[in-house]
């Protein structure tokens, strides 16, 4: 049985927003879309640059995934070094790393400068393995890192409470509450006369000299820059989602004793992904965060997940009782590298930054220091690192076949497959299904009170099938990641239309 409150730790933690919506016409320098850390992070950025910013958030700022995030604050990304060294080039890999050890410092200078209390605490970072057989591959990625200027080396012990094969240890980097820390940048950005409009989705964009921006309550901004934010990106003409793979994680919270904290954050890619941190918590005691059980949205047995996602919890660290848990996704880019720059050839003033592959609080902070570098007109020795324009054939294309098999598989195969059930007779409470009526597929829920909510399954992405997620009681897209509640409403993109309500 599922324990713990079903919420975010930081969301439980720090204070609610009431940012306003839009509701006049509005002409700007640059307009955000998104305000998750990395277009809260573009929009400080531009504002301490002197530039006038307007935020659009359709819902409430550092709410998406940021609110729900593990927040180690880190320039070791797993096993990045190893293959940017291997496909990019030694070069980039050296710019990888300063760009996101820059990105720590920034986080650093920042919450001091402001006198901010985001819980910020310096840690070494690990990425363990527990197969002797793994050892050869994290010694390599250990020198990687340190060759690309980390202070990197091998270990082969850490202060988990396990045994381990291995690790690669970086020294001085960090974990934080990403909330405290960006609503407070949010305060600051509103005090030096940016504007943040939450209950705004945008819904329209025309580019031009200057681009406008049209919201769903019928407003138009118009900006001579723009920043699309929305995680995986909206109004997307360079098909960047088709270099974008959506995975989702689960997390566990569990306090524990103050002298049980492993002292640093942890990470490992064994196990289908465990990762582990502490934040400060009441009378004395420490929240271990435990992260893991990556899958698909809208595919596999998510209950079976948490299950093993709390055995682990429990198993490594005996006594625990799950407080909090929550879940949420992230996206990777075809060569695990993040897109951050202009959108498409095409344009010179509209903007990206995505594809954080489960490291978005360096890569945020990064992406809004170079965004706002590149509207300034510098361009700093790694824009063409995270450059979305980059596309190498010899980098990608075995990645991005297999993407683009699995997204065919789902949008054939779904429709081929017999429906969900044949009625919806057969829907028990609290339960959703996809039937076929009239050769039209329907997802259909019904509430613990027995109430049928029924939507179109067509995603209005690109038209795949949803599924049900039983777990967390909402409609999952298999293609893209987009996520809807059970009456249609948009949880996640890429989708930015709700499933059309059907009787
Ligand atoms: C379980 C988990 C653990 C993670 N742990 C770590 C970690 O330890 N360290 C790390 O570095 N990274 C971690 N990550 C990754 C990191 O959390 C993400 O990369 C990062 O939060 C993404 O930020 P974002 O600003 O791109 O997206 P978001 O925070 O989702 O922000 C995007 C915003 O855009 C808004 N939006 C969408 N569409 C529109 C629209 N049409 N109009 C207006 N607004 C719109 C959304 O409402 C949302 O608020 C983790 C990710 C997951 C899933
Ligand atoms: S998310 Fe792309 S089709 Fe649904």
């Amino acid at each position: 049985m599922r324990t713990g409150m079903a919420e975010s730790w930081w969301m439980h933690s720090a204070g609610a927003t009431s940012y306003p919506a839009l509701e006049a016409d509005l002409d700007v320098e640059v307009a955000v879309i998104g305000g998750g850390i990395a277009g809260l992070a573009t929009a400080w950025e531009l504002t301490e640059a002197g530039s006038r910013v307007v935020v659009l958030e359709a819902g409430r700022i550092a709410a998406g995934v940021t609110g729900h995030t593990t927040a180690k604050l880190s320039a070791l990304h797993t096993r990045i070094y190893s293959r940017v060294r291997e496909s990019f080039g030694p070069r980039f890999a050296r710019w990888y790393a300063e760009s996101q050890l820059q990105a720590v410092e920034r986080v650093a200078d920042v919450t001091a400068r402001l006198g901010i209390d985001a819980d910020f605490e310096r840690v070494p970072a690990y990425t363990w393995t527990e197969t002797p057989d793994g050892v050869a591959e994290f010694r390599a990625e250990a020198e990687a890192a340190a060759e690309a200027g980390l202070p990197a080396s091998f270990v082969s012990t850490t202060g988990l409470p396990f045994a381990v094969a291995g690790a690669v240890r970086v020294e001085n980097q960090a974990q934080f509450h990403p909330r405290k820390y960006l609503l407070a940048l949010a305060e600051d950005l509103s005090r030096r006369g940016g504007r943040i409009f939450e209950r705004t989705r945008v819904t329209g964009l025309n580019e031009g000299h200057p681009c406008t921006i049209t919201t769903e309550g019928g407003h138009t901004v118009r900006a001579r820059h723009v920043v699309v934010a929305t995680h995986y990106p909206v109004f997307d003409r360079a098909l960047l989602f088709t270099r974008l793979e959506a995975r989702r994680e689960l997390v566990v919270a569990a306090p524990i004793e103050a002298d049980r904290d492993p002292g640093g954050i942890y990470l490992t890619p064994e196990s289908n992904t465990r990762s582990v941190r502490t934040a400060p918590y009441r009378d004395g005691q420490r929240l271990l965060i435990v992260t893991g059980e990556h899958f698909t949205p809208g595919t596999g047995d998510v209950a079976q997940h948490w299950e093993r996602l709390e055995g682990w919890t429990r198993e490594r660290f005996p006594g625990t009782e799950i407080a909090f848990r929550w879940a949420a996704q992230d996206n990777t880019t075809t060569d695990g590298v993040p897109f951050v720059g202009p959108f498409h050839p095409g344009t010179d003033n509209v903007h990206v930054a995505t594809g954080f592959g489960g490291w978005g609080m360096s890569s945020g902070i990064m992406a809004g220091r170079l965004l706002a570098a590149l509207i300034a007109g510098d361009e700093p020795p790694w824009a063409g690192l995270y450059d979305p324009r980059r596309l190498s054939l010899a980098r990608e294309t075995g990645p991005l076949l297999k993407l683009q098999a699995k997204v065919a598989g789902h949008f054939v195969g779904d429709r081929l497959r017999p429906a969900g059930t044949e009625s919806v007779d057969d829907i028990a409470a609290g339960t959703g299904a996809v039937v076929r009526v009239d050769g039209e597929h329907r997802a259909v829920y019904r509430d613990p009170a027995g109430d049928l909510h029924a939507v179109s399954a067509r995603c209005t992405h690109l038209s795949c099938l949803v599924r049900f997620n039983e777990a967390e009681t909402a409609w999952e897209c298999p293609c893209h990641g987009s996520r809807f509640t059970v009456d249609g409403a948009v949880l996640q993109g890429p989708a930015n239309r709700p499933l059309p309500p059907l009787t």
